[in-house]
């Protein structure tokens, strides 16, 4: 038996589901490096995080969760590498997550001892479920842990040297009462009383995403509405996949008022992922929006970020894949062989061929080898777009339309995908060699 486990905000008015798209990107936070990483079989070595801490930058990520220092050698290794090394470009923020604990806070300072500038990222859960199975504490006693925490980042930021702003999330957020967790977020900031000039981050994560997109939207409108400080505060949303909806709960976040997001490449994190940014940033992208992160490598951070993760991008990963641009069948196949000689003859400034989302060559792939692909359920027009792509050859529509039948039979026959060499061939013997 299942009861839901959320919490409706006290008042809702859902007045950003008029909103029919995101006009500015958020700020993105990576978190490959921590909860990307703490989820995988074999979390990456030293060598490897740094490997993918370039991959982020390279990307265009200015703030980079890169680990939970107090965790492990490996992370508090990696962070001190960093920053001993001059290693973090001046235009990036690194961020690091700590419990607030006494013993964990001060291991999380030591080690961004000296950064250029640092988040530090402070939790703890508050949800119901974890204040009376996991903690057996009250209400009052979890708000004071976070407070106590909040308020000794607040003192060893001053005794530590380097430059430090932060963060808070409610852990469990969803499972938390909405009013508790503004009122938890509150104190945390009359603590760290933040400015215009010196803002703190409030993060808000699905830590499991129980609620329909539209009901995490919902606290979040709650949240953006009665926080204090809002001027000085960064709403940012950290959504998991449990549900399948975290990029619709990043979407409607944002609609209804969050201004950061992090997450993962892929979706990489705990369980079924953290939410996938290329989406989210390739989403923008497809409206006009220029996400400020540059994936027209896709093929390339595909290949890297399965060497250091060991995980695999799925065949249908969004705007990855190596399927998500390929037609089989027929009439996908024509529409999109007309739409591109639509866009030739007109040169036609916005995309909009039929059956993609967006131009394959944006994220670095290729029509030749990627969009039309030729099997059993292929016909003529995909056909006449391979001898046109491949061997430049226009051939009558009836021509086509027969090794267009006799390209299905082999294909049907053999239960085989057929490369373009292959259906050359079979031209070729058709009305060359007449065999
Ligand atoms: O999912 C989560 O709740 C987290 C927090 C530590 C922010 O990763
Ligand atoms: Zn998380």
């Amino acid at each position: 038996k299942y009861e839901r486990a959320y919490f409706m905000p006290p008042v809702v008015s859902y007045d950003w589901v008029k909103k029919d798209h995101i006009d500015k990107p958020p700020s993105w936070c990576s978190v490959d490096l921590r909860d990307g990483n703490q989820a995988l079989i074999e979390p990456m070595s030293l060598e490897e995080k740094l490997e993918f801490f370039a991959m982020l930058v390279k990307i265009g990520f200015k703030e980079i969760e890169v680990g939970f220092p107090a965790a492990s050698e490996t992370e508090y290794n990696f962070i001190r590498t960093l920053i001993e090394k001059n290693m973090i470009p001046a235009d990036v923020t690194i961020q690091v997550l700590t419990q607030a604990r006494e013993h964990i806070i001060r291991k999380t300072f030591e080690a961004v001892k000296g950064a250029p500038h640092a988040v530090i990222h402070l939790y703890n859960s508050t949800s119901v479920a974890q204040r009376e199975q996991v903690f057996g504490k009250s209400k009052e006693e979890i708000k004071q842990i976070a407070v106590d925490g909040a308020a000794l980042l607040k003192q060893l930021a001053n005794e530590t040297t380097g430059n430090f702003s932060f963060q808070y999330s409610p852990e469990s957020f969803p499972g938390t009462e909405v009013d508790y967790a503004l009122e938890i977020c509150n104190a945390v900031l009359d603590v760290w009383q933040p400015t215009p000039a010196r803002k703190a981050i409030i993060n808000l994560p699905t830590t499991v995403e129980n609620a329909m997109p539209h009901v995490f939207a919902g606290q979040v409108e709650f949240m953006n509405k009665h926080l204090k400080y809002r001027d000085a505060v960064i709403l940012c949303l950290h959504p998991h996949n449990d549900r399948g909806c975290g990029v619709c709960d990043a979407e409607f976040g944002l609609l209804a008022g969050a201004e950061r997001i992090e997450g993962t490449l892929f979706g990489n994190g705990e369980r079924t992922g953290n939410v996938d940014i290329i989406t989210l940033a390739m989403n923008l992208f497809s409206h006009g929006v220029d996400p400020g992160l540059d994936f027209s490598n896709m093929p390339e951070i595909c290949q890297k970020y399965e060497l250091l993760t060991r995980m695999q991008v799925p065949a249908r990963q969004p705007y990855a894949g190596e399927l998500v641009f390929t037609a089989f069948s027929g009439s996908h196949q024509d529409a999109i062989a007309k739409g591109m000689q639509h866009r030739e003859e007109k040169s036609s400034a916005a995309w909009s061929v039929p059956y993609l989302p967006i131009d394959p060559k944006d994220v670095g792939r290729q029509y030749d080898s990627d969009v039309i692909r030729i099997n059993s359920q292929s016909g003529k027009g995909g056909v006449g777009y391979i001898l046109k792509q491949h061997y430049g050859m226009s051939i009558p529509a009836q021509m086509k339309e027969e090794v267009g039948y006799a390209v299905k039979d082999v294909s049907d026959r053999e239960h085989k995908e057929l490369s373009p060499q292959w259906v050359y061939q079979i031209f070729e013997d058709k009305y060359i060699n007449n065999t």
